[in-house]
Order: structure tokens, then C-alpha cells, then sequence
């Protein structure tokens, strides 16, 4: 597969097939990332997400990884276009299959318009790979194609989706033949969606993933701190072999009924929106 040929039309050709809807995608949940130190953006084409990973994050470090040398070097004229430094950002040419992350880990993981170009066997792959190089709070942003659910917005969805395949398998020879919605496969890796929006009719959709590493971590943070308060005459030292590593934020005080089965029903609470 190569995108050497699209790389100096991808702009154009987006901005009269979408105009400004991708950019909407890939923007949806940046603003809600707290902070990122140390991102990593595959597949990132011709720089506008970079751009605005720049613009919201100026101390954080990037790498960009992109098998297309000529979409790197848009990129690149991208973030100079906008009198922005390339000091902090790592440009890498490289086919994702095959590359052996380096830079350490990474807390921001963004792939926008890029799984979609990929067979199930290949995604897994992928998706397994880059989740096992964020950080335990790290977090996944995804802006794709997917498969409308139903009824005329699946058939419209559908005909635009071959069209796109069968235009982007020509030109570039994309290994994917038709879409292949990756939730399972982060999943698998450990990520959960937290949010999601759509748009275009169900065509396009944004999502941001959590690090399943860190919400087991929190879940089990949750239930411990719940078991300690339903029963305040647990042993102290069961409730700290309860608490394993979070020890320390676990107080050992009892708690009048009242509040405790407030502080329960709300943890249990949030224990379910995380889980
Ligand atoms: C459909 S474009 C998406 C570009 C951009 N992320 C966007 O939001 O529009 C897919 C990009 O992924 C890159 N790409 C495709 N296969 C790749 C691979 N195996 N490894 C790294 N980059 C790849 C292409 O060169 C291209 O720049």
C-alpha cells in the first residue's frame, strides 16, 4: 500500500468530498484530554491533526509515524505553515506492521482515518501493538468510518463505503476490502470507550478510549474502598490487604451510617460508569 501518489491531492480532494466533517471528527474529544506528555500519532497523513495536537499540547513530544514519506513531508510544511516548531516532534518512516515503537511510553495514542485501512488480522496486530506501549492512564483518540446501524442511513453508508474501498484500493492498494470496526480489538488491548459521537448520518464517528490498565486499577480501587466502608469493623489489616497498592489514600476511619451508604451507593455508582 502506498499513499505517495494521493499525498500532495489529500487535501483538496478531503476538502471537496467532506469539507470541514473529518476535521470535526478528528477534533471531537482533543479539548478533553487533561494532559498529554508524550503522543503518538499513526498514520497521520497530511498533518492536521498534528496541527492541533501542536496547538493544544506545545510542551508535549510527538511522533508521527507514517509509511508515506511524501504525506511526512506534508505534514511537515503543515506545522510550518502554521509558525509552528518541529523541535519536539519526532517525524518516523515507517510501515506500522513492522515498526518497533521507540520514544518510551506514550500517554496520547491517535489514529484518525487510518485503522479503516486494514484487514481484521492486520488490526489486531496493530491495535495490540501500539496499546502495549501507552502509559496506564493513557488514552486512545479515534475519528473513523463506520457502518451506519440501520434502515436508509446503512444503505447510503454502505454505497459511499464501497465507493471510497473500491477508490482507495485502486489508487493506493489498500489491504482492506471493506470496513472493519476495531472496538473489539481494543478492547482486547485493554481499552474501554468513554465517549462517543457520530455524525454524517452514522457514517463518521469520534471516540476516546481509556487504558484498560489503569481503570482495572481503579475498579479495584473502588471495590476495595467500597468493602471498607460497608464494613468499618473489618481488621485494619485486612482492609489494607484489600487495598493492595492504593494502601495509602484508604482511610481506616468509620463512617456514621448515613454518610457511609451515601459514599457506597456513589462509588458503586461511578465503579459502573468506569467499568
Ligand atoms: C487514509 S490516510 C489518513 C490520513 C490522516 N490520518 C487523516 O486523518 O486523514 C491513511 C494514512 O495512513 C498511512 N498508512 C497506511 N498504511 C500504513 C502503515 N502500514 N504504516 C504506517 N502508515 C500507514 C498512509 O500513508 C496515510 O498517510
Amino acid at each position: 500500500m502506498s499513499f505517495d501518489l494521493l499525498a500532495p491531492h489529500y487535501r483538496w480532494m478531503e476538502f471537496i468530498l467532506a469539507g470541514e466533517k473529518l476535521q470535526r471528527c478528528r477534533r471531537a474529544f482533543l479539548s478533553e484530554i487533561p494532559a498529554a506528555r508524550n503522543i503518538l500519532l499513526v498514520g497521520e497523513g497530511h498533518g492536521r491533526s498534528l496541527v492541533e495536537c501542536r496547538n493544544r499540547f506545545p510542551n508535549a513530544q510527538i511522533t508521527c509515524v507514517d509509511a508515506s514519506e511524501p504525506m511526512l513531508a506534508q505534514a511537515r510544511r503543515q506545522l510550518l505553515r502554521h509558525n509552528m516548531a518541529t523541535a519536539c516532534v519526532r517525524f518516523i518512516h515507517a510501515d506500522v506492521l513492522n515498526w518497533t515503537p521507540t520514544g518510551g511510553d506514550y500517554d496520547l495514542v491517535i489514529t484518525h482515518f487510518f485503522l479503516d485501512c486494514f484487514r481484521a488480522d492486520q488490526l489486531e496486530q496493530i491495535i495490540a501493538r501500539l496499546g502495549a506501549v501507552t502509559t496506564p492512564d493513557g488514552n486512545w483518540l479515534l475519528a473513523d468510518f463506520q457502518t451506519p446501524a440501520a434502515g436508509w442511513k446503512r444503505i447510503r453508508g454502505r454505497l459511499i463505503l464501497w465507493t471510497l474501498y473500491a477508490f482507495f484500493r485502486a489508487t493506493t492498494r489498500l489491504p482492506a476490502r471493506r470496513l472493519t470496526a476495531p472496538n473489539s480489538y481494543l478492547e482486547r488491548a485493554g481499552f474501554t470507550r468513554h465517549r462517543h459521537t457520530e455524525a454524517e448520518w452514522g457514517l463518521l464517528h469520534s471516540a476516546i478510549g481509556g487504558s484498560g490498565k489503569e481503570a482495572r486499577g481503579k475498579r479495584r480501587w473502588k471495590m476495595t474502598l467500597t468493602l471498607a466502608l460497608i464494613s468499618p469493623s473489618l481488621e485494619p489489616s485486612r482492609k489494607m490487604e484489600l487495598s493492595g497498592s492504593k494502601k495509602k489514600r484508604h482511610s481506616q476511619r468509620a463512617v456514621p451510617l448515613s454518610r457511609r451508604s451515601q459514599a457506597v451507593f456513589l462509588l458503586t455508582d461511578s465503579a459502573r460508569e468506569g467499568g
